[in-house]
């Protein structure tokens, strides 16, 4: 009987220990996401789908100029990114994991150098 409840209580142990590390996992991944800035965010996001030969087709913000950039932040990218999942966590939907925050920050890195601005700009 002892060795039971020694087993039971090693279990639970276990499940908590491993429950909070997955939890830990994904704290990170958010709160690397939200410190960082929108070159960043491109570079480590974005650019997982479109970098050059991409299927998804290479974007980097000089692609677009700065109209098209705000067009596609404000409706072609929950439409056209949907049904595409985290290129870090593949369980995960990339538009749930993109916060408002981190997409404004993109955008702002978009048509900060986007190919009519000032500073055109690959991410590098
Ligand atoms: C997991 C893959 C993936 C990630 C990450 C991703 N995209 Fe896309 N993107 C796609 C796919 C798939 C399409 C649709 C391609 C098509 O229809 O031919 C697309 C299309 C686009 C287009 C073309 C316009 C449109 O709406 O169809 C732009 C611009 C674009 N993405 C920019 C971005 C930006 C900026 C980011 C980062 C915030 C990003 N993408 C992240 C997969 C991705």
């Amino acid at each position: 009987m002892k060795k039971l409840i020694t087993l039971v209580i090693l279990a639970t142990t276990l499940l908590t220990v491993t429950a909070v590390m997955a939890e830990e996992k994904e704290m990170d991944h958010a709160a690397k996401l939200a410190e960082m800035d929108g070159k960043a965010i491109f570079k480590n996001v974005c650019k997982s789908c479109h970098a050059e030969d991409a299927d998804a087709g290479e974007y980097t913000p000089m692609t677009l100029i700065m109209e098209q950039w705000d067009e596609f932040f404000q409706d072609l990218y929950v439409d056209s990114h949907k049904e595409v999942a985290c290129p870090k966590d593949e369980t995960k939907m990339l538009t749930d994991v993109l916060t408002k925050d981190a997409l404004k920050k993109v955008q702002k890195f978009c048509v900060d150098h986007a190919a009519d601005s000032e500073q055109p700009m690959t991410c590098g």
